[in-house]
């Protein structure tokens, strides 16, 4: 697996692997990899002939105040990781080669109502900077298909939005979130839980799925099973930022009429702010 740091290397290397007829898949990460991004390239690696995986810790979607300066760097690590999963062209920018002219003038990608409300609300700006960032490596990479994880349930809405609206010829595909045995979702954020939190953290999952559960047995006065998930989780020492049931194609908030449902969490522990989501589609299951 060849690492690349620039556009024109990154460009070059695409194009050898198309004049061999090659079709191109794609992993954006942030890096600090864990099993979850490894299913992801694996997936590229059975449904295309060359796979790019990038490592950007993208400033544009971190706000004043989060975790841009802590957010993991683990280069070496993450290479091994993608090299044993079949990757076979890393690019790995800096800030400068992503943002020449800086980030402030700057011109942004934004899919309005898709990033309003859920992670949208708390983290302003937050859907922007991935949209923006995402749109100009699709643009680097002009990959046939792109790979994300469904744990960023809104974030998958937005792109697949984005490529619908701007007109992008690439298949958008979302893998199931990979989980610890207690049912945690594996996240780089994960690493900055005390062991005592770490402990702790399943509850948001467990939330999840009692609430999944209720709904499968025929509640529908939603306020209600959400209040008293919120008040598990407060009790267990967690202080969520929203918990609600969204329609999961328009992710619109839900109604006791829809059948395709996702219901979705964010919640601090601590200072790490973890989110979660499970869809449940009624027609799907019954
Ligand atoms: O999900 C992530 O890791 C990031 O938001 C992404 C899609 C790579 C854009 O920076």
């Amino acid at each position: 697996m060849n690492t690349v740091k620039t556009v024109r290397e990154l460009r070059a290397a695409v194009a050898r692997a198309r004049s061999e007829g090659k079709r191109i898949g794609f992993v954006p990460t942030m890096g600090n990899l864990h099993s979850g991004h490894v299913a992801l390239v694996t997936k590229a690696t059975q449904r295309v002939d060359f796979v790019v995986a990038s490592i950007f810790v993208n400033p544009l979607q971190f706000g004043a105040g989060e975790d841009l300066d802590k957010y993991p760097r683990t280069l070496a690590a993450d290479q091994e990781k993608l090299l044993q999963a079949g990757c076979h062209l890393l690019f790995a920018p800096t800030v400068e080669e992503m943002y020449p002219d800086g980030i402030v003038g700057q011109t942004r990608v934004s899919v309005p109502q898709l990033s309003e409300g859920l992670c949208g609300a708390s983290r302003p700006g937050h859907f922007e900077g991935v949209a923006t960032v995402v749109t100009k490596l699709f643009n680097m990479v002009q990959p046939d298909l792109a790979i994300f994880g469904q744990k960023d349930f809104q974030q998958l809405a937005v792109i697949r939005a984005l490529v619908h609206d701007l007109n992008m010829p690439i298949q958008i595909i979302g893998e199931p979130t990979v989980r610890a045995a207690d049912g945690l979702a594996l996240s780089s954020r994960n690493g900055f839980l005390s062991e005592e939190q770490r402990a702790v953290a399943p509850v948001v999952y467990r939330g999840l799925s009692q609430i999944s559960d209720a709904i499968k047995q025929g509640e529908r006065d939603f306020p209600a099973v959400i209040s008293a998930q919120i008040k598990q989780l407060e009790a267990a020492g967690l202080r969520p930022d929203y918990l609600e049931i969204r329609h999961a194609q328009t992710l619109r908030p839900a109604t006791p009429e829809d059948r395709d449902l996702v219901i979705l969490v964010a919640a601090f522990l601590g200072t790490t702010r973890l989110i979660d989501n499970l869809h449940l589609n009624l027609d799907a299951t019954a």
